[in-house]
Protein backbone atom coordinates (compact mmCIF):
# COMPACT_ATOMS: atom_id res chain seq x y z
CA UNK A 1 0.00 0.00 0.00
CA UNK A 2 1.38 3.25 -0.89
CA UNK A 3 -1.58 5.71 0.06
CA UNK A 4 -3.73 5.24 3.56
CA UNK A 5 -7.32 7.78 4.29
CA UNK A 6 -8.26 7.35 7.30
CA UNK A 7 -10.43 9.16 9.14
CA UNK A 8 -9.22 12.21 11.41
CA UNK A 9 -7.10 10.80 14.59
CA UNK A 10 -7.33 11.84 17.98
CA UNK A 11 -4.16 12.54 20.09
CA UNK A 12 -5.77 10.84 23.88
CA UNK A 13 -2.46 12.47 25.72
CA UNK A 14 -0.91 15.92 25.06
CA UNK A 15 1.07 18.33 26.20
CA UNK A 16 1.37 21.60 25.13
CA UNK A 17 2.72 23.79 27.87
CA UNK A 18 1.78 27.31 27.72
CA UNK A 19 2.70 30.68 26.96
CA UNK A 20 4.90 31.06 24.01
CA UNK A 21 5.77 27.47 23.98
CA UNK A 22 2.45 26.69 23.81
CA UNK A 23 1.95 29.05 20.47
CA UNK A 24 4.92 27.60 18.50
CA UNK A 25 3.14 23.69 19.49
CA UNK A 26 -0.31 23.58 19.14
CA UNK A 27 -0.57 24.20 15.33
CA UNK A 28 1.96 21.08 14.63
CA UNK A 29 -1.08 18.78 16.61
CA UNK A 30 -4.07 20.80 14.96
CA UNK A 31 -2.60 19.75 11.59
CA UNK A 32 -2.54 16.27 12.50
CA UNK A 33 -5.29 15.87 14.75
CA UNK A 34 -9.30 16.73 15.02
CA UNK A 35 -9.19 16.85 19.11
CA UNK A 36 -6.64 16.57 21.97
CA UNK A 37 -6.72 15.30 25.24
CA UNK A 38 -4.57 18.33 27.24
CA UNK A 39 -2.25 16.83 30.20
CA UNK A 40 -3.07 19.87 32.76
CA UNK A 41 1.07 19.68 33.98
CA UNK A 42 1.78 22.75 33.70
CA UNK A 43 4.00 24.57 36.72
CA UNK A 44 0.97 25.87 38.07
CA UNK A 45 -0.85 22.58 37.25
CA UNK A 46 -4.63 22.99 36.11
CA UNK A 47 -6.99 22.24 39.22
CA UNK A 48 -10.26 23.88 38.79
CA UNK A 49 -12.71 23.82 35.83
CA UNK A 50 -11.76 27.97 35.44
CA UNK A 51 -8.30 27.33 35.18
CA UNK A 52 -9.07 24.81 32.60
CA UNK A 53 -11.69 27.40 30.90
CA UNK A 54 -8.36 29.88 30.64
CA UNK A 55 -5.52 27.40 29.54
CA UNK A 56 -8.80 26.39 26.83
CA UNK A 57 -8.38 29.67 25.38
CA UNK A 58 -5.35 30.18 25.19
CA UNK A 59 -5.08 26.88 22.98
CA UNK A 60 -7.91 27.20 20.90
CA UNK A 61 -6.42 31.04 19.68
CA UNK A 62 -2.80 29.73 19.03
CA UNK A 63 -4.47 26.66 17.28
CA UNK A 64 -4.44 28.25 13.45
CA UNK A 65 -7.52 26.16 12.49
CA UNK A 66 -11.38 26.35 13.35
CA UNK A 67 -11.95 22.82 13.82
CA UNK A 68 -9.07 21.73 16.17
CA UNK A 69 -10.89 21.17 19.62
CA UNK A 70 -8.92 20.57 22.96
CA UNK A 71 -10.22 18.40 25.77
CA UNK A 72 -9.25 19.49 28.63
CA UNK A 73 -8.70 17.69 32.05
CA UNK A 74 -7.08 18.65 35.45
CA UNK A 75 -4.62 17.55 37.69
CA UNK A 76 -5.38 15.49 40.61
CA UNK A 77 -3.85 17.19 43.99
CA UNK A 78 -4.59 15.84 47.51
CA UNK A 79 -6.90 18.94 47.95
CA UNK A 80 -9.37 17.90 44.87
CA UNK A 81 -12.75 17.84 46.23
CA UNK A 82 -16.13 16.33 44.93
CA UNK A 83 -17.34 19.74 44.07
CA UNK A 84 -14.66 19.89 41.72
CA UNK A 85 -15.63 16.63 40.13
CA UNK A 86 -19.09 17.50 39.65
CA UNK A 87 -18.20 20.60 37.75
CA UNK A 88 -15.90 18.26 35.54
CA UNK A 89 -18.71 15.97 34.77
CA UNK A 90 -21.00 19.17 34.14
CA UNK A 91 -18.74 21.31 31.68
CA UNK A 92 -19.12 20.35 28.05
CA UNK A 93 -15.04 21.22 27.92
CA UNK A 94 -13.42 18.94 30.67
CA UNK A 95 -13.12 15.19 30.26
CA UNK A 96 -10.91 13.37 32.81
CA UNK A 97 -8.73 14.28 35.91
CA UNK A 98 -5.16 13.22 35.70
CA UNK A 99 -3.01 11.36 38.61
CA UNK A 100 0.31 11.97 38.74
CA UNK A 101 2.00 10.32 41.95
CA UNK A 102 4.50 13.11 43.11
CA UNK A 103 7.38 13.32 41.80
CA UNK A 104 6.86 10.96 39.38
CA UNK A 105 7.19 13.12 36.54
CA UNK A 106 7.68 16.54 35.08
CA UNK A 107 5.87 18.88 36.87
CA UNK A 108 4.48 16.46 39.34
CA UNK A 109 5.56 17.79 42.64
CA UNK A 110 2.45 19.03 43.35
CA UNK A 111 0.46 15.78 42.84
CA UNK A 112 -0.78 12.98 45.28
CA UNK A 113 1.20 12.10 47.94
CA UNK A 114 -1.30 9.12 48.90
CA UNK A 115 -4.45 7.93 47.08
CA UNK A 116 -6.62 7.48 50.65
CA UNK A 117 -6.58 11.40 50.19
CA UNK A 118 -8.45 11.55 47.87
CA UNK A 119 -11.23 8.86 47.66
CA UNK A 120 -14.41 10.91 47.84
CA UNK A 121 -13.15 12.49 44.59
CA UNK A 122 -12.70 8.91 43.00
CA UNK A 123 -16.06 7.61 44.54
CA UNK A 124 -17.45 10.96 42.70
CA UNK A 125 -15.32 9.96 39.54
CA UNK A 126 -16.39 6.09 39.68
CA UNK A 127 -20.35 7.11 40.22
CA UNK A 128 -20.23 10.14 37.86
CA UNK A 129 -17.87 8.18 35.05
CA UNK A 130 -15.74 10.75 34.99
CA UNK A 131 -12.34 8.80 33.62
CA UNK A 132 -9.17 8.75 35.83
CA UNK A 133 -5.67 9.04 34.13
CA UNK A 134 -2.75 7.36 35.53
CA UNK A 135 0.34 8.37 35.34
CA UNK A 136 1.50 4.52 36.34
CA UNK A 137 4.91 4.27 37.73
CA UNK A 138 5.64 3.90 41.22
CA UNK A 139 8.31 6.79 42.96
CA UNK A 140 10.01 4.58 45.76
CA UNK A 141 13.72 5.76 44.57
CA UNK A 142 14.59 2.09 45.61
CA UNK A 143 12.57 0.71 42.80
CA UNK A 144 14.55 0.24 39.55
CA UNK A 145 13.00 2.36 37.02
CA UNK A 146 12.61 -0.23 34.48
CA UNK A 147 10.42 -1.75 36.95
CA UNK A 148 8.30 1.18 37.96
CA UNK A 149 5.42 0.46 35.71
CA UNK A 150 4.93 -2.92 37.21
CA UNK A 151 4.95 -2.00 40.26
CA UNK A 152 2.64 0.17 40.52
CA UNK A 153 0.16 -1.69 39.04
CA UNK A 154 0.96 -4.26 41.21
CA UNK A 155 1.10 -2.11 44.35
CA UNK A 156 -0.93 0.80 43.42
CA UNK A 157 -3.33 0.00 40.59
CA UNK A 158 -4.59 -3.46 41.77
CA UNK A 159 -6.13 -2.32 44.79
CA UNK A 160 -7.43 1.41 43.33
CA UNK A 161 -9.35 -1.44 40.95
CA UNK A 162 -10.42 -3.75 43.58
CA UNK A 163 -12.15 -0.48 45.88
CA UNK A 164 -13.67 1.62 42.67
CA UNK A 165 -14.50 -1.58 40.56
CA UNK A 166 -16.70 0.61 38.21
CA UNK A 167 -14.30 4.09 37.59
CA UNK A 168 -12.92 4.62 34.08
CA UNK A 169 -9.31 4.15 34.10
CA UNK A 170 -6.71 4.87 31.24
CA UNK A 171 -3.15 3.81 32.46
CA UNK A 172 -1.35 5.87 30.25
CA UNK A 173 1.77 5.66 28.16
CA UNK A 174 2.32 2.45 28.34
CA UNK A 175 5.58 0.91 28.17
CA UNK A 176 5.74 -2.84 29.57
CA UNK A 177 4.41 -6.07 28.57
CA UNK A 178 3.13 -6.58 32.07
CA UNK A 179 1.07 -3.39 31.07
CA UNK A 180 -0.31 -4.88 27.93
CA UNK A 181 -1.67 -8.08 30.14
CA UNK A 182 -3.13 -6.14 32.62
CA UNK A 183 -5.71 -4.22 30.61
CA UNK A 184 -5.98 -7.42 28.18
CA UNK A 185 -7.42 -9.20 31.58
CA UNK A 186 -9.12 -6.73 33.04
CA UNK A 187 -12.35 -5.13 32.65
CA UNK A 188 -13.98 -3.22 30.26
CA UNK A 189 -13.60 0.19 31.80
CA UNK A 190 -10.05 -0.63 32.15
CA UNK A 191 -7.97 1.15 28.78
CA UNK A 192 -4.47 2.44 27.83
CA UNK A 193 -2.84 4.89 25.61
CA UNK A 194 0.37 3.81 23.83
CA UNK A 195 3.13 6.12 22.52
CA UNK A 196 3.95 6.45 18.97
CA UNK A 197 8.24 6.20 20.12
CA UNK A 198 7.39 3.38 22.30
CA UNK A 199 6.59 1.72 19.29
CA UNK A 200 9.13 2.26 17.49
CA UNK A 201 12.29 2.36 20.02
CA UNK A 202 13.82 -0.03 22.82
CA UNK A 203 16.16 0.74 25.22
CA UNK A 204 18.89 0.69 23.52
CA UNK A 205 18.34 4.03 21.27
CA UNK A 206 18.72 5.94 24.82
CA UNK A 207 22.23 4.80 24.36
CA UNK A 208 23.23 4.73 20.65
CA UNK A 209 26.68 5.87 19.87
CA UNK A 210 26.58 7.72 23.36
CA UNK A 211 23.85 8.91 26.09
CA UNK A 212 20.73 10.30 23.87
CA UNK A 213 18.63 13.11 25.92
CA UNK A 214 16.19 13.06 23.22
CA UNK A 215 15.23 9.77 23.52
CA UNK A 216 14.80 9.85 27.43
CA UNK A 217 11.35 10.29 28.48
CA UNK A 218 9.06 9.29 31.28
CA UNK A 219 8.05 6.15 31.24
CA UNK A 220 11.58 5.11 29.88
CA UNK A 221 12.08 3.55 26.76
CA UNK A 222 12.20 -0.61 28.10
CA UNK A 223 13.45 -3.99 26.19
CA UNK A 224 12.65 -4.97 23.14
CA UNK A 225 10.14 -7.90 24.06
CA UNK A 226 8.06 -4.73 25.94
CA UNK A 227 7.67 -2.67 22.28
CA UNK A 228 7.15 -6.04 20.33
CA UNK A 229 3.66 -6.22 23.47
CA UNK A 230 3.15 -3.12 22.65
CA UNK A 231 3.11 -3.28 19.05
CA UNK A 232 1.17 -6.41 19.51
CA UNK A 233 -2.09 -4.83 21.49
CA UNK A 234 -1.74 -1.64 19.17
CA UNK A 235 -1.95 -3.63 16.01
CA UNK A 236 -4.88 -6.34 18.27
CA UNK A 237 -7.55 -4.32 17.06
CA UNK A 238 -8.76 -4.34 20.54
CA UNK A 239 -10.25 -1.08 21.90
CA UNK A 240 -8.44 -1.22 24.90
CA UNK A 241 -5.71 0.21 23.34
CA UNK A 242 -5.78 3.57 21.51
CA UNK A 243 -3.30 6.30 20.55
CA UNK A 244 -1.95 9.03 23.08
CA UNK A 245 1.57 10.54 21.45
CA UNK A 246 2.49 12.28 25.00
CA UNK A 247 4.41 14.75 22.94
CA UNK A 248 6.30 16.59 25.82
CA UNK A 249 7.95 19.41 24.50
CA UNK A 250 10.98 20.68 26.30
CA UNK A 251 13.47 23.76 25.11
CA UNK A 252 16.70 22.22 23.57
CA UNK A 253 18.87 23.00 26.22
CA UNK A 254 16.47 21.43 28.93
CA UNK A 255 17.04 18.49 27.77
CA UNK A 256 20.92 18.70 26.50
CA UNK A 257 21.49 19.14 30.07
CA UNK A 258 24.17 17.72 32.72
CA UNK A 259 20.40 17.00 34.16
CA UNK A 260 17.88 16.39 31.05
CA UNK A 261 14.54 16.41 32.00
CA UNK A 262 12.03 13.81 30.18
CA UNK A 263 9.86 13.95 27.11
CA UNK A 264 9.88 13.66 23.06
CA UNK A 265 8.80 16.02 20.92
CA UNK A 266 6.79 14.07 18.06
CA UNK A 267 3.50 16.24 17.55
CA UNK A 268 5.06 17.06 14.66
CA UNK A 269 4.94 13.92 12.51
CA UNK A 270 2.94 11.92 15.03
CA UNK A 271 1.02 10.18 12.35
CA UNK A 272 3.93 9.77 10.30
CA UNK A 273 5.47 7.49 12.77
CA UNK A 274 2.49 5.71 14.33
CA UNK A 275 2.10 4.68 10.62
CA UNK A 276 5.48 3.70 10.04
CA UNK A 277 5.15 1.44 13.21
CA UNK A 278 1.79 -0.40 12.48
CA UNK A 279 3.17 -0.76 8.57
CA UNK A 280 6.08 -1.88 10.00
CA UNK A 281 3.55 -4.55 11.55
CA UNK A 282 2.08 -5.53 8.24
CA UNK A 283 -1.18 -4.42 10.31
CA UNK A 284 -2.01 -0.56 8.71
CA UNK A 285 -5.65 -2.10 8.51
CA UNK A 286 -5.50 -1.40 12.67
CA UNK A 287 -4.81 1.86 12.21
CA UNK A 288 -7.84 3.57 12.10
CA UNK A 289 -9.51 1.76 14.75
CA UNK A 290 -6.28 2.84 16.92
CA UNK A 291 -6.17 6.42 15.74
CA UNK A 292 -9.30 7.54 15.25
CA UNK A 293 -12.15 5.37 16.71
CA UNK A 294 -11.04 3.44 20.23
CA UNK A 295 -9.87 6.64 22.27
CA UNK A 296 -13.31 8.69 21.32
CA UNK A 297 -15.66 5.65 21.72
CA UNK A 298 -13.89 5.42 25.29
CA UNK A 299 -14.75 9.21 25.91
CA UNK A 300 -17.91 8.77 24.58
CA UNK A 301 -17.01 11.20 21.89
CA UNK A 302 -18.52 11.28 18.36
CA UNK A 303 -15.63 9.98 15.54
CA UNK A 304 -15.00 12.36 13.41
CA UNK A 305 -16.37 12.82 9.84
CA UNK A 306 -13.51 14.27 8.14
CA UNK A 307 -10.55 12.54 7.04
CA UNK A 308 -6.43 12.18 6.36
CA UNK A 309 -4.24 11.16 3.48
CA UNK A 310 -0.97 9.32 4.43
CA UNK A 311 1.10 9.16 1.50
CA UNK A 312 4.46 6.43 1.62
CA UNK A 313 6.70 8.66 1.27
CA UNK A 314 10.72 9.14 2.29
CA UNK A 315 11.04 12.75 4.10
CA UNK A 316 14.01 14.31 6.31
CA UNK A 317 12.82 16.03 9.19
CA UNK A 318 14.09 19.64 10.42
CA UNK A 319 16.75 19.22 12.68
CA UNK A 320 14.97 21.69 14.76
CA UNK A 321 12.22 23.42 15.80
CA UNK A 322 11.26 26.94 17.38
CA UNK A 323 10.13 27.08 20.84
CA UNK A 324 9.15 30.24 22.31
CA UNK A 325 12.22 31.86 22.43
CA UNK A 326 14.27 28.69 22.18
CA UNK A 327 14.37 25.58 20.03
CA UNK A 328 13.45 22.34 20.20
CA UNK A 329 14.61 19.11 18.66
CA UNK A 330 11.77 17.09 17.39
CA UNK A 331 12.18 13.34 17.50
CA UNK A 332 14.17 12.15 14.38
CA UNK A 333 15.51 15.77 13.52
CA UNK A 334 17.54 15.51 10.39
CA UNK A 335 17.06 11.76 10.33
CA UNK A 336 13.97 10.14 7.86
CA UNK A 337 10.19 9.14 8.45
CA UNK A 338 9.26 6.84 6.07
CA UNK A 339 5.17 8.57 5.63
CA UNK A 340 4.06 11.54 4.75
CA UNK A 341 0.61 13.05 5.54
CA UNK A 342 -0.66 15.20 2.78
C1 LIG B 1 5.97 14.51 30.25
C2 LIG B 1 6.17 16.01 30.30
O1 LIG B 1 7.21 16.49 29.90
O2 LIG B 1 5.24 16.72 30.72
N1 LIG B 1 7.26 13.87 30.07
C3 LIG B 1 7.49 12.61 29.59
O3 LIG B 1 8.61 12.14 29.61
N2 LIG B 1 6.51 11.90 29.11
C4 LIG B 1 5.28 14.07 31.47
C5 LIG B 1 4.85 12.64 31.44
O4 LIG B 1 3.89 12.29 30.73
O5 LIG B 1 5.50 11.84 32.11
ZN1 LIG C 1 2.46 12.67 29.45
Amino acid sequence: MTTLTITQPDDLHLHVRDGEALKSVVPDTAKQFARAIIMPNLAEPITSVAMASNYREQILSASQSTSFTPLMTLYLTDKTDTATIKEVNSSHFTHALKLYPAGATTNSDKGVTDLANITPALEAMQKLGVPLLVHGEVTDPSIDIFDREQAFIDTTLIPLIKQFPDLKVVLEHITTRQAVDFVNQASDNIVATITAHHLLMNRNDIFTGGIRPHHYCLPVLKRETHRQALVTAATSGSPKFFLGTDSAPHPQHAKESACGCAGMYTALHAMELYTEAFDNADALNKLEGFASFYGADFYGLEHNTNTITLKKEKWQVPKSLTLGDSTIIPLRANEFCEWKLI
